[in-house]
C-alpha cells in the first residue's frame, strides 16, 4: 500500500504566475492585479510576453521557471497541447503553489497531465476552465473585463486537495468571476454543447455562406446583422479550435448529431408546410432565449460585489446567490465522483444546473447533453417511420434472434479455440457483425468464413429492402463453422479495427487481446466512442496489458503483455468488464478474480466452465487460471433482451403468447421477476442447455391490471437492457414507477435516462429524469412522435408503449431495431400487432 502523502502547506493567493500570456492568459493577468496581486508572466514567444507586458502591470520573465518561483498560484494559459507538461514542471518548479490551467476540455489535460505529472505534486493541481474569451487572440486584445462575471469551473478530481480547491475558489470571486464546480466528464460533455457546438454552427454557416459568394457574390452583400451575429465566431483561431474539438472529439459529434437532428426537424416541418409546428420550435426557442436573458441578469444582479481587497487577506467566502453557482462543498477526502461512476447509489452531487436547458422548460433540460448514435445502419438518420396503435391483440409463439451477449462471447472463443467450432443460431445483427468482422482480421484461418458471415450481416438489416417484412431471418440463417488455431493463432491486424456500435465486441476484445503480442487499435462509430473505456483498461493494465485510450474512449489501443492475475473490484457493474477480465485471466499466470459489486449476467464464466476451464465461483466472486480451450458445437439460444419486447407488446395488450427457443439464464431473467410486481405473470420452462446456457420458453399470461413498482438501485444491472422497454410499461401503469440509481443509462448507445424522458412525454406521457432515478408518472400514452435517435432499444421501446396509447402514435428511426432484432416491426405484426410502416 502507498500512504496518502501529506497535504501540501498553501498559502492565500497574493502572488500570480501567467504561463502562455495570449489573450486570456493576460486577461486574468489584468484581472488580478486589479484585485491587488502581483503577477508575473512568461510565454514561448518572448515577443508575445512582451507585448503583454507592455499591456498590463505583469512583469515579463524570461523563464517559466523564474515566473513561477516563489508564486502562491499558477495559471496554465497556453494551447491544450502543452497543458500537461506545462502544469507538470509548475508542480515542480513552484513546490508552494496551487496550480490551474485554463484548458477548455478538462478529461483529456487531466489524464495527461496525471500521468507526467509527479504524484505527490497532484493535490496541488486544480484543473479549470475560466469560460471566457474573444474570437480575436492576442496580448492586445486583452482586458480585465473579458475575466468579469464569466462562469470559471473547476474541475478537481478527487487526488485534489480540498483546500486548494477553496483557496482558489475564493481567489476567483475575489477577481470577478464566478466559480462552478463539476467533474470533468461533465465538463466537457457541457462545453461541447454551449461552447464548441457555436463554434462549428458559426464556422460552417460562414463557410457554406463563402461557397455560395463564389457563384452569388451578392450574397454576402446582404448578410445583414442576423447573419453577423450569428458568424462572429468564426473568426477564431482556427488551429486553436482545431485542437480543441478533436481533443473533445466524442462530444462534440455528438453535439453536432444533436443539431443536425434538430435542422432537420426544422426542415420537415417548414417543407410539409407544418406552420403550426414552426410557430411552436420557434416559440419554445424564443422562450427559452428570453429566459436566458432573464437568468443572466439575475445572476449579474445577485452576484456579489467583486472584492478588491489586497491580496493575502483572506476574503471570506461569498454567500447569497454567488454560492449558488458551487457546487456543495466538499470535506476533506470526500470523493467526486470520477467518469465512470459506480451504478448503484451513483448519485452526481457534482452537477451544476444546466444553465441553457432548464428552468421554464424541464423537458428540455438536457437536451444538450444527450448522446445520441445517428445513422446506425448508414441509411440516413431516421429513414424508418413507422405508425403503431393500440387496439390489435397479440396471439401465438415466436422466436427471436439469437442472443447478442453470448454470441459476442462464442465467437471469440470459437475464434480462439484449438480446433474447429460449429456455431449455430448466431443473430444477423450489427453488433455481432462488428465482433466477427474484427476476428476476421485477428485470425488466419478462420478468416474468409467470419469475413463472409459478417458481411452476410450487414446486406440483412431491417429498413436495407433485403429482408424487410420476411421472415425472421436471423433466426435461421446463423450456421457458422470456425477453424480455431488457439489464443496463439492470433495474428496482428492490418490497420484499426471497427467495432462499429458494439461496447461488448470493444470491451471484450480488449480483453481477448491484453495478451496477444502485438498493438491493435479499435475504433467505434461516434456513441461507442463516448462510451467509457477506462473501466475496462484500467484492469487490463494492472495485470500487464499497454492499454490505451483516448481521453477514457475509443480509439483504445492495446499492446499485448505477459499478464499476472489480479483481484478486481468491478466498481461499475458490468458483465462487459468481467468478461474482458476473466478473457485475459485465461492467459495469465495465477489466478484471475473478479469481484463483482452487484451481479451481472455471467456468460462468460458459463462458457469458461463447460469448456473444461479451471473457474471458481462464488457468490459475487469469479476466478480462472490460464487454460486453452478446444473447439465446440452450440446454438445460440434466442435473446431474452428482445424476447422482453414480445413479453412487454402482449401484456400491454392483454394478450398471451410465447417466445420459444429463448436463453434462460436467470441473470437475463430480472425483467420477469420486475414484471410480476407490476402484474404481469409469466411462465418460464428450460427445454435443455447450450454452452452452460439454460434455454426454454417464456409464456406471457394474460395480464392482470398493471401496477406501478420501483425498481431498486441493485437491481438495475440485472434489467439494464431491459429498463426502456419496463418504462414504456411504467407509462401504463396507475402510479409512478421509479428507476433508482440508473446513471449507467446516460451511456449506453444513448443517453437513455433524458432519451427515454423525452420520448415519453413526445407520446404523450410524463416522465422525469430526477438527479439519476429515472421517474414514470404513468397514467397512460395519449399518443405523439418519438424519435429512437438511433438507440435500437428505445425504438423498439417506443413503438411497444404506443400499443397501449390512447390514439396511434409515430416512431421515427426504426431502422436502428436492426442493432439487436432484425425485422422487428415483421416479428410484431406477425403475433398481431397494429404497426404499420410509413415511411
Ligand atoms: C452486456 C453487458 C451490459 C449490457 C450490454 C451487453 C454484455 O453492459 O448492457 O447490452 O454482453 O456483457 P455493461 O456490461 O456495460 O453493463
Amino acid at each position: 500500500m502507498t500512504s496518502k502523502p501529506d497535504p501540501p502547506s498553501l498559502r492565500p493567493v497574493d502572488r500570480v504566475a501567467i504561463v502562455g500570456t495570449g489573450l486570456i492568459g493576460t486577461s486574468i493577468a489584468m484581472a488580478a492585479a486589479r484585485a491587488g496581486c502581483s503577477v508575473r508572466g512568461w510565454d514561448v514567444d518572448a515577443g508575445v510576453v512582451a507585448r503583454a507586458a507592455a499591456r498590463s502591470t505583469l512583469t515579463a520573465c524570461a523563464t517559466a521557471e523564474g515566473a513561477v518561483a516563489d508564486a502562491d498560484l499558477v495559471i496554465v494559459c497556453t494551447p491544450i497541447g502543452g497543458v500537461a507538461r506545462s502544469v507538470a514542471n509548475a508542480l515542480h518548479d513552484a513546490p508552494g503553489a496551487i496550480v490551474a490551467d485554463a484548458a477548455s476540455i478538462k478529461e483529456h489535460v487531466v489524464r495527461e497531465t496525471r500521468a507526467i505529472a509527479a504524484p505527490v505534486d497532484l493535490p496541488r493541481y486544480v484543473p479549470s476552465h475560466p469560460l471566457g474569451g474573444s474570437e480575436r487572440s492576442g496580448p492586445e486584445h486583452a482586458s480585465a473585463s473579458v475575466v468579469d462575471g464569466i462562469v470559471w469551473a473547476l474541475t478537481p478530481t478527487d487526488v485534489v486537495e480540498p483546500e486548494a480547491v477553496d483557496l482558489l475558489e475564493r481567489w476567483i470571486e475575489r477577481i470577478g468571476a464566478r466559480p462552478v464546480r463539476l467533474s470533468p466528464e461533465r465538463h466537457d460533455r457541457l462545453v461541447a454543447f454551449a461552447s464548441h457546438l457555436p463554434q462549428v454552427a458559426s464556422t460552417s454557416l460562414m463557410g457554406l455562406a463563402a461557397a455560395e459568394e463564389a457563384g452569388e457574390p451578392e450574397i454576402l452583400l446582404l448578410a445583414a446583422g442576423g447573419f453577423r451575429d450569428l458568424t462572429r465566431l468564426a473568426a477564431s483561431n482556427p488551429s486553436l479550435w482545431s485542437e480543441i474539438l478533436l481533443a473533445n472529439r466524442g462530444q462534440v459529434a455528438s453535439a453536432i448529431d444533436l443539431y443536425v437532428a434538430r435542422l432537420m426537424a426544422i426542415r420537415g416541418e417548414v417543407l410539409e408546410g407544418r406552420g403550426d409546428e414552426v410557430e411552436r420550435t420557434f416559440d419554445q426557442a424564443k422562450q427559452a432565449r428570453l429566459g436566458l436573458g432573464t437568468a443572466h441578469a439575475r445572476d449579474q444582479a445577485d452576484r456579489p460585489r467583486r472584492r478588491r481587497g489586497r491580496a493575502g487577506r483572506d476574503p471570506g467566502r461569498t454567500g447569497g446567490a454567488g454560492a449558488d453557482h458551487r457546487g456543495p462543498r466538499r470535506r476533506p477526502g470526500q470523493h467526486r465522483g470520477p467518469a465512470d461512476r459506480p451504478l448503484a447509489g451513483g448519485r452526481s452531487r457534482d452537477r451544476p444546473r444546466h444553465r441553457r436547458c432548464g428552468r421554464r422548460r424541464p423537458s428540455r433540460r438536457r437536451a444538450g447533453c444527450r448522446r445520441v448514435r445517428p445513422d446506425p445502419v448508414g441509411l440516413g438518420w431516421g429513414s424508418m417511420r413507422i405508425r403503431a396503435a393500440p387496439g390489435g391483440r397479440l396471439q401465438g409463439s415466436i422466436r427471436v434472434a439469437g442472443d447478442k451477449s453470448i454470441a459476442h462471447r462464442w465467437l471469440i472463443l470459437a475464434s480462439t479455440a484449438s480446433s474447429r467450432s460449429r456455431l449455430t443460431g448466431l443473430p444477423s445483427v450489427l453488433d455481432v457483425g462488428s465482433t466477427a468482422s474484427t476476428l476476421a482480421n485477428l485470425t488466419v484461418k478462420a478468416r474468409p468464413a467470419l469475413d463472409l458471415w459478417a458481411r452476410n450481416v450487414s446486406s440483412r438489416v431491417e429498413g436495407g429492402g433485403s429482408t424487410w417484412n420476411d421472415t425472421l431471418d436471423g433466426v435461421s440463417h446463423g450456421r457458422l463453422e470456425v477453424e480455431g488455431e488457439g489464443r496463439d493463432g492470433l495474428v496482428e491486424p492490418r490497420g484499426r479495427l471497427d467495432c462499429g456500435n458494439a461496447g461488448t465486441s470493444m470491451r471484450l476484445l480488449a480483453g481477448l487481446l491484453a495478451a496477444a503480442p502485438f498493438t491493435t487499435e479499435l475504433t467505434g462509430d461516434p456513441s461507442l466512442s463516448s462510451r467509457p473505456m477506462e473501466r475496462v483498461a484500467s484492469p487490463l493494465r494492472s495485470m500487464g496489458a499497454a492499454v490505451r485510450t483516448t481521453d477514457g474512449h475509443a480509439p483504445i489501443s492495446v499492446t499485448g503483455g505477459r499478464l499476472v492475475g489480479i483481484e478486481h473490484r468491478t466498481e461499475v457493474p458490468s458483465a462487459q468488464v468481467k468478461g474482458a477480465v476473466l478473457l485475459a485471466g485465461v492467459w495469465a499466470s495465477g489466478e484471475t478474480v473478479v469481484l463483482e459489486s452487484a451481479p451481472t449476467r455471467d456468460h462468460t464464466e458459463r462458457a469458461f466452465e463447460a469448456l473444461g476451464a479451471p473457474v471458481h465461483r462464488d457468490g459475487r466472486r469469479v476466478g480462472i487460471s490460464r487454460f486453452q480451450h478446444e473447439g465446440f458445437g452450440a446454438a445460440v439460444p434466442g435473446d431474452p433482451s428482445s424476447a422482453a419486447f414480445v413479453v412487454a407488446a402482449a401484456a400491454l395488450t392483454g394478450s398471451e403468447v410465447t417466445v420459444e427457443g429463448v436463453g434462460l439464464n436467470p441473470t437475463r431473467l430480472h425483467f420477469l421477476e420486475v414484471l410480476s410486481r407490476m402484474g404481469v405473470a409469466t411462465e418460464t420452462s428450460v427445454a435443455g442447455e447450450e454452452l452452460g446456457e439454460p434455454v426454454g420458453s417464456i409464456h406471457v399470461l394474460s395480464p392482470d391490471a398493471l401496477r406501478a413498482t420501483t425498481v431498486d438501485a441493485d437491481e438495475l444491472p440485472l434489467v439494464i437492457d431491459e429498463v426502456p422497454v419496463l418504462a414504456m410499461l411504467g407509462t401504463h401503469a396507475p402510479a409512478e414507477t421509479r428507476f433508482l440509481g440508473a446513471s449507467e443509462l446516460r451511456v449506453k448507445e444513448s443517453d437513455r435516462l433524458t432519451a427515454l424522458v423525452e420520448g415519453i412525454r413526445a407520446l404523450g406521457g410524463q416522465a422525469a429524469a430526477e438527479a439519476d432515478d429515472l421517474v414514470i408518472a404513468g397514467g397512460g400514452l395519449r399518443g405523439g412522435v418519438a424519435s429512437s435517435g438511433g438507440d435500437h432499444r428505445l425504438a423498439m421501446a417506443f413503438a411497444v408503449g404506443a400499443l397501449a396509447g390512447d390514439r396511434p402514435s409515430e416512431v421515427a428511426g426504426m431502422e436502428a431495431a436492426a442493432v439487436s432484432f432484425p425485422d422487428f416491426v415483421g416479428a410484431l405484426r406477425s403475433l398481431g400487432a397494429a404497426i404499420e410502416v410509413i415511411g
